[in-house]
């Protein structure tokens, strides 16, 4: 789909990039020709993946331990990452999540998911964006959103919440940064398997079968698919594409809004059998 030289010499932080879809994004930038830097809070996994992605890729890989939701760890780790040479881009992936009823959620559960997506998110793009706006240089940041940042959703409230606050970010500063070469966009991605999220969120097999195939398409997405629209967003091929979100997700979210999708479960059958009750 691409050329393999797509990205070649960009400089790319993935947050959150040793596991999951990180990890995958990381490995699709790195065969497009990136120089890749992963962070998250437990080294040894990121040491893991790094071996394992330079391994399979001969790319180079980064590795910073840091906990995004400490601002000065993540200044400190952005000053360390410029040390080595500034960064091209910047992909907002680190998350939080779990279900939960909302009235069983204490004070720190609130804070443990809004503090790694929102204030982690907006941490590593302040320390970002002021570098890249003094140097002038152009850059593009990718926030990792969800669809349930615009629709909510009941049993994860401090994710939709937190998600929400990142879609804002991501259209606020595509206007304010635009004009100054730093592109802002974000993917809201549906049902992708990850252990991250099925232990967290779905956590019996038969929810997570639901959660598997209720879209249109009836399956779940592969990290493949998600990395490519990840590389096409950072490239020059997206350069005119700016504070958008493009959601990826076979539908999901759009069948959940009209008020006759209900009617996906009708056979050809039961059509042929409404054919003369239908007013024409
Ligand atoms: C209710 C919970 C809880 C749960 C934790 N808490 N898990 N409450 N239900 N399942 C509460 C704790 O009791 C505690 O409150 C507070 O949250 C903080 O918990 P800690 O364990 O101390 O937090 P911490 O070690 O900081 O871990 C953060 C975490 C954890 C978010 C709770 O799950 C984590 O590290 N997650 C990172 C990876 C992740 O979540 N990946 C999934 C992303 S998937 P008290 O008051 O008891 O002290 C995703 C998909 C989105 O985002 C969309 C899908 C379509
Ligand atoms: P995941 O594997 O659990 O990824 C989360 C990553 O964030 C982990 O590597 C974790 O590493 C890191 N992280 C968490 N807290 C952190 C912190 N405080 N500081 C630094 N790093 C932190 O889950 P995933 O499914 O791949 O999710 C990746 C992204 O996709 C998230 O933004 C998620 O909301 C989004 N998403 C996923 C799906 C899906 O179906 N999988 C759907 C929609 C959106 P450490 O624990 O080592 O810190």
């Amino acid at each position: 789909m691409f050329k393999e030289e797509l990205l070649k010499g960009r400089r790319i932080l993935v947050t959150g990039g040793g596991t999951g879809l990180g990890l995958s994004m990381g490995r699709r930038f790195l065969e497009l020709g990136a120089e890749l830097v992963i962070c998250g809070r437990r080294e040894e996994v990121l040491a893991e993946a790094a071996k394992t992605l330079s391994a399979e890729t001969g790319g180079k890989v980064e590795t910073h331990g840091c906990d995004v939701r400490d601002a000065e760890a993540v200044e400190a780790m952005i000053e360390a990452i410029w040390a080595n040479g500034p960064l091209d881009a910047l992909v907002n992936n680190a998350a939080g999540n779990f279900i939960s009823r909302t009235e069983d959620l204490s004070p720190r559960a609130v804070d443990a998911v809004l503090n790694i997506v929102l204030h982690g998110s907006a941490y590593t793009t302040l320390a970002c964006g002021k570098r890249w706006l003094k140097d002038e240089r152009k850059a593009a940041v990718l926030n990792i959103v969800t669809t349930y940042a615009w629709t909510g959703s009941a049993y994860v409230v401090p994710s939709a919440m937190a998600k929400g606050g990142v879609l804002a970010m991501t259209r606020s500063l595509a206007v304010e940064w635009g004009g100054r070469g730093i592109r802002v966009n974000a993917v809201a991605p549906g049902p992708f398997p990850t252990s991250g999220a099925w232990e967290r969120l779905v956590p019996r097999p038969d929810l997570a079968r639901i959660f598997e195939t209720q879209n249109p398409l009836g399956r779940v997405g592969d990290h493949r698919e998600l990395a490519d629209l990840a590389c096409f967003l950072l490239s020059d091929g997206a350069s005119y594409i700016n504070g958008e979100v493009v959601t990826i997700d076979g539908g999901e979210w759009l069948q959940g809004a009209g008020q006759f999708n209900f009617l996906r479960r009708m056979t050809g059958e039961d059509w042929d059998s409404l054919k003369p009750k239908r007013k024409k």
